[in-house]
């Protein structure tokens, strides 16, 4: 059984292990997620609730994080990382860590969750084109990496460039 909840302090060391292992075996990765996902922790963007780990076999095997970002003058969130170790990968962690999450950002009153990743995992939550609510990347890349998902409709004509947390780099 998978288990999902809010991560822990004492976590915090085998977490590093896990996304540097998912990214290891990435094809786009520049190998610094681990180290992102430190920085992020510190980050007046960074929301406790919002950073996740998944539990199978007594130990971590997937980790998620949300974190604030500007979408024009309104506060969102991004996601970024999501990883999951090889040897747990395409059972259904990735997926559970993904609705878990959208689930708490909705209670907690997000509208939009913007994700840079494969247009062909992220669609299947529901992730669209973010080029089609006008939101753009604050960096060149395809159209179809840069998504978002709408959790709910309270907040219409959200649009503009997306500015992450400092700790992105970018
Ligand atoms: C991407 C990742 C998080 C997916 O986690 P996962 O636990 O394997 O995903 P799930 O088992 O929930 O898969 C859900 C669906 O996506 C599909 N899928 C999984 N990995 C995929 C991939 N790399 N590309 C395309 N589809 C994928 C699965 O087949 C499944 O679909 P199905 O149920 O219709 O067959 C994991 O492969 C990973 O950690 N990769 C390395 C790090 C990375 O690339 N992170 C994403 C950064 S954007």
């Amino acid at each position: 059984m998978i288990e999902i909840r809010k991560e822990q302090k004492s976590d915090y060391e085998e977490v590093y292990n896990v996304v540097k292992t998912a990214f290891e075996k990435a094809k786009e990765s520049d190998g610094n997620e681990q180290d992102l996902v430190v920085a992020l922790r510190k980050s007046s963007n960074f929301i406790p609730e919002l950073s996740l780990v998944a539990k199978k076999d007594n130990k971590i095997v997937g980790y998620i994080l949300f974190t604030k970002i500007q979408i024009g003058k309104f506060e969102e969130l991004a996601l970024a990382p999501l990883a999951v170790l090889p040897e747990y990968q395409r059972q259904g962690v990735g997926s559970k860590l993904i609705e878990e999450g959208h689930k708490i950002a909705k209670e907690m009153g997000y509208h939009y969750v913007v994700v840079l990743g494969s247009d062909k995992y992220y669609p299947k939550f529901g992730y669209e084109k973010a080029s089609k609510y006008g939101i753009k990347p604050p960096f060149d890349v395809p159209d179809e990496n840069f998504m978002v998902i709408k959790l709910n409709d309270l907040r219409k004509g959200i649009k503009g460039t997306v500015k992450y947390a400092k700790e992105f780099g970018i």
